[in-house]
């Protein structure tokens, strides 16, 4: 769409979104990793109109949004280990699930009823002052209707949602570009749920050895995590040697393989924080081309590259049933 508006990171706009989250509206707002579409994660009416506007199938748990680690032990029970990861890696794409404190005041719809609770402080400094500025913890799934592939500008924002969302705070294009590493810590054990943006290597070092939990065949294991989740429309294929006359390309590295239609370069010189950062956008970018088919070139699995090669299997999944 063309001519969308989106609003400024003006203080006033600051201001404005924090009273809006406070009266049960929704705000949608700048991470490092994707927009999240937050809400008041203590207003069971706010959080409900999250999923009305995501069209949400279901009620999956949401990552609630705190300003530091200190806010974030008010509502959960953050064991030795788990603080250990929060002190390293918050803020910054790290969300931690752990038992819910009691008198936790998170409304029970944003958990979807589960004793645990998603925890996160997000990196981006619009992020950090509008969850200080408001004062209440911010349930947040990324800005994009149920199913569809992660906004990383706030101009996708305002295309997915449109007026659903009160407002929107620009912050620029997301430096991360894909969502958070999603890990569980019950005392001393961690279990992966999501990988993302902190590799997998960068944990274990405090973790132990993590294994994805569920993983491709397996039973979901992070609720949200169905096989299909970051669906573009065209068909997409991976691990592409080559490219059919009717397909698309997003290419990785220096030799990108000629495609039917556009093709667009993850990174050309190879590195996988720059893919991640680009990989939402130039789905989006190719969807829009309107090729029936994308062919991604093979992206090791290393790294970032996890999180990369799991959202893509995601987006070439047969089965649209959408999640988050
Ligand atoms: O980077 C991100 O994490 C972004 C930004 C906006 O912070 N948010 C995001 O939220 O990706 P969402 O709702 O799209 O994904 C939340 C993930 C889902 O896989 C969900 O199942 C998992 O976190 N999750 C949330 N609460 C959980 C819980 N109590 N137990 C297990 N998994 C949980
Ligand atoms: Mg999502």
């Amino acid at each position: 769409m063309s001519g969308v508006k989106t609003d400024t990171a003006a203080p006033w706009a600051l201001a404005l979104a924090a009273e809006t989250l406070r009266v049960g509206g929704l705000v949608a707002f700048p991470t490092e990793t994707v927009y999240g579409l937050g809400a008041d994660a203590t207003d069971d009416r706010a959080v409900a109109r999250i999923f009305e506007a995501k069209g949400r199938p279901r009620f999956n748990p949401l990552i609630v949004h705190v300003p530091t680690l200190e806010t974030a032990r008010t509502l959960g029970l953050l064991s030795p280990l788990a603080v250990r990861l929060a002190e390293a890696f918050w803020p910054g794409p790290l969300t931690l699930v752990v038992p819910r404190a009691q008198d936790c005041p998170v409304s029970l719809l944003a958990t979807a009823g589960l004793d645990t609770l998603a925890l996160r402080v997000p990196g981006h400094p619009l992020a950090r002052a509008l969850l200080s500025e408001t004062g209440r913890p911010v349930a947040a799934p990324s800005a994009n209707p149920s199913g569809r592939v992660s906004p990383t500008t706030a101009l996708h924002v305002r295309e997915g949602l449109g007026d659903a969302v009160d407002i929107v705070l620009d912050g620029g294009p997301c430096t991360v570009g894909v969502e958070s590493t999603v890990v569980a810590v019950f005392d001393d054990q961690a279990a992966l749920l999501r990988p993302g943006g902190i590799p997998r290597e960068a944990l274990e070092p405090i973790t132990g050895a993590l294994s994805l939990a569920g993983g491709p065949s397996g039973k979901p294991s992070s609720p949200g995590q169905l096989a299909s989740h970051y669906a573009p429309k065209a068909r997409v294929r991976l691990n592409a040697l080559s490219a059919g006359p009717s397909e698309s390309v997003l290419a990785f590295g220096p030799d990108p393989i000629p495609g039917g239609g556009p093709v667009l370069n993850l990174s050309e010189r190879g590195d996988l924080g720059e893919a991640a950062a680009a990989l939402f956008g130039s789905l989006r970018a190719l969807d829009d081309a309107g090729a029936a088919g994308i062919a991604v070139m093979p992206i090791p699995s290393h790294g970032l590259g996890e999180a990369i090669n799991d959202r893509l299997r995601r987006a070439a999944a047969p089965d649209r049933e959408t999640s988050s």
